[in-house]
């Protein structure tokens, strides 16, 4: 499965996206939505640089049932192994113990979430890293029944 980031970079630098099909040729049009190839390359140089994520707002499903979540940003180098294990007992995600089990020591924390906790943007100025190599958020949630 491709990535957020390949598909973004494919649909951009292919032209499919944003969709605009008059030729540039001959006329110009108003409301011509098809971008330059400077911010094609613009576009393309965000997704492929570090991020920051500034602020957290979890609406659990089963709220009754949630007792914490907690988020984290995957190495790109681990997707294959965990999209193979995604769902393969017939339910989405996998069981796991301990905030993520085998992705300890390699995970880089991102956020959390308890009953309780209002949704927040974090101060000016501050953010929790994104790197260009960790697309992928992890979402770690303890159920009680
Ligand atoms: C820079 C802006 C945009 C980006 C980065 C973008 C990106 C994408 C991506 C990655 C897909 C899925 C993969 C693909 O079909 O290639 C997609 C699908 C789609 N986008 Fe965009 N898009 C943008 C702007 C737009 C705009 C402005 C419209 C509508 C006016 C639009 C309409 C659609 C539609 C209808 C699909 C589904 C196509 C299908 O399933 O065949 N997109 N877009």
């Amino acid at each position: 499965m491709a990535s957020v980031h390949e598909l973004v970079h494919d649909a951009v630098m292919s032209r499919r996206m944003p969709p605009w099909q008059p030729d540039a040729c001959c006329n110009h049009y108003r409301f011509d939505r098809s971008l330059s190839d400077a911010e094609c390359e613009t576009l393309v140089g965000w997704i492929d640089r570090t991020r920051y994520i500034i602020g957290f707002d979890f609406q659990p499903g089963v709220r009754a049932m949630v007792h914490h979540v907690i988020v984290f940003a995957i190495d790109e180098a681990k997707i294959g192994e965990l999209e193979r294990r995604d769902g393969s007992d017939g339910r989405p995600g996998w069981d796991c113990f301990g905030e993520g089990s085998e992705l300890q020591g390699d995970k880089r924390y991102v956020g959390g979430w308890q009953p309780g906790v209002l949704a927040r943007v974090l101060p000016d100025g501050i953010g929790r890293e994104l790197p260009a190599h960790r697309r992928h958020i992890g979402i770690a949630v303890l159920w009680t029944r």
